[in-house]
């Protein structure tokens, strides 16, 4: 691809052709459709899925910059403080203002997509693709969260029984903390950030200590688009930095996405100190997602979803499915469909547009998932081929004889799989319920009554039904769950900037 003999308006002429000429392998589609592991999002812009692969040749030919890497910012304190003292004036900036700032944020990540994306592809090791649906949903979140503040957080007027004057605002409640994960250190990042800004609060957001070039660069835009350099603050690093932030008594509110004892331990900083006032925490965590899969189901849409929410990036969403719950009947035909399949993925450089699946995120990440898959190897049903050298964890199928054989979340690309017998359905979504968390469900039936007492029963945030259980859609799909899986309120949905306000309500006697 950093053959300079071909031009980008060749590219646009031909796009798949040239970039399979310039170095790309073709990866031969044998039981999986070709396209599968295209980005699933079209944003509010429309942006072709066609010009995947001329951002796929703009990501690659470009390095991060080193400035971008190592930029020092504050420390926590000094962050904090700066923040507090560019509150007073951000807050009071108007509605309309803050939501436009927001607007030019989501043309400014347009016009930066290829440096974006490429920094996705470099720092957090995102297959192309899902560094375009990674650029595409940042965009969707900046777009989505200024159209709704200048919907929802305007002053309402309520009524006045006794002649008074009712008005309830929603204003900003003061400095919050942003904690985003490395497996969205775009769209997760800016989310968080964009909806807090909106609603007039000041921010100091961390990265997590993987990805903090591309969150630098996105603050470097918020900036450029008009948010002032103090009302949003980078501070980066791992260790205790969050813990800092979190503890700091001045601070309004922390929204955070990342793993449950974290989150846990966020709590319990926010409670730490008697004297410190109550604050909100909106924590996103992670899922032991269940996709249930019953005789009726079509088995080569139910290998495909299968193949996209357990694997697509390298099972690394707590949205991406854990336990797979076959019908006994459809078993044994399933699970050979999905060998088949899995036969097919191409694991390797996620730079390469032939790649379907990319490397884990780190050395520990690998070390874990892989002691893991030793400790479990005489159950495992099937796995893929992997390079020898680098941080490629196979794609695994493993067989569980009893669904407590499952307690924890494997943040990586292990399918579990079960079997129910027929009449249990609503035995197994309770099994499933019992675990504790409530993210994703999936469900595979052609039988109206089943899907109907499953959308009862599930206690998930998000249900997905014959199709397959990631990549919700900001705006159409608000995202986040229950129990150990999170607080809400869902990102991308109409009720989360409310959150992050306080609401004031004003009666003048008349
Ligand atoms: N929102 C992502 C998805 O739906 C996960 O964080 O896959």
């Amino acid at each position: 691809l950093a053959d300079q003999s071909v031009s980008e308006d060749e590219l646009l002429a031909d796009p798949v052709e040239k970039v399979m000429a310039v170095g790309g392998t073709r990866h031969p589609a044998i039981a999986l459709p070709a396209d599968l592991f295209q980005p699933e999002r079209v944003n509010s812009q429309g942006v072709d899925l066609d010009d995947a692969a001329v951002l796929a040749a703009t990501a690659t030919e470009i390095a991060i910059p080193a400035k971008l890497a190592i930029a020092a910012g504050p420390g926590p304190q000094e962050a904090v403080s700066r923040a507090l003292a560019a509150y007073p004036a951000w807050s009071s900036t108007s509605l309309y203002t803050r939501a436009e700032c927001l607007d030019r944020l989501a043309d400014l990540l347009e016009e930066n997509r290829g440096k974006l994306m490429a920094l996705a592809v470099q720092e957090a090791k995102k297959t192309i693709p899902d560094a375009l649906s990674e650029v595409r949903e940042a965009i969707d979140f900046c777009r989505y969260y200024s159209a709704r503040a200048i919907a929802d957080l305007v002053p309402v007027e309520l009524p006045g029984p006794t002649g008074e004057r009712n008005v309830l605002r929603h204003e900003g409640r003061g400095v919050w903390v942003a904690i985003a994960p490395w497996n969205f250190p775009l769209a997760i990042f800016l989310g968080q950030v964009a909806a807090a800004l909106v609603a007039g609060n000041a921010v100091v957001a961390k990265p997590a200590p993987q990805t903090p070039a591309i969150a630098a660069f996105a603050v470097s835009l918020a900036h450029q688009a008009g948010v002032p350099a103090d009302a949003l603050q980078l501070v980066t690093g791992a260790g205790d930095v969050g813990a800092q932030l979190t503890s700091d008594t001045r601070i309004c509110g922390v929204v955070f996405t990342g793993s449950v004892p974290t989150a846990k331990a966020i709590a319990r900083n926010l409670l730490l100190d008697d004297a410190r006032p109550l604050v909100p925490l909106i924590a996103e965590t992670g899922g032991l997602n269940a996709m249930i899969v019953d005789s009726t189901a079509l088995s080569e849409q139910v290998v495909r979803d299968v193949i996209i929410s357990g694997f697509q990036s390298a099972g690394q969403r707590c949205s991406a499915l854990r336990l797979l719950l076959l019908q006994e009947d459809i078993a044994d035909h399933t699970l050979e469909m999905l060998r088949g399949a899995m036969d097919c993925l191409n694991v390797g450089d996620p730079s390469d547009p032939a790649t379907d699946i990319g490397p884990v995120i780190d050395q520990a990440s690998y070390d874990k998932l892989m002691a893991y898959r030793q400790s479990v190897k005489d159950r495992i049903f099937h796995s893929v081929a992997v390079p020898a050298k680098g941080l490629f964890v196979p794609p695994t199928v493993i067989r569980l004889n009893d669904l407590d054989q499952l307690q924890n979340e494997w943040f990586g690309p292990l399918v579990h799989v079960a079997t129910w017998k027929a009449g249990t359905l609503d035995a197994t979504v309770q099994r499933v319920n019992a675990k504790g968390f409530g993210l994703t469900m999936g469900l595979h039936s052609r039988i109206a009554r089943s899907s109907e007492a499953v959308e009862q029963m599930a206690r998930v945030g998000n249900l997905y039904i014959n199709r397959s259980m990631i990549g919700a859609v900001v705006g159409s799909q608000p995202f986040g769950g229950e129990g150990l899986s999170g607080t809400g309120p869902k990102a991308g949905g109409p009720h989360y900037l409310y959150r992050f306000c306080a609401e004031r309500t004003t009666s003048t006697d008349t």
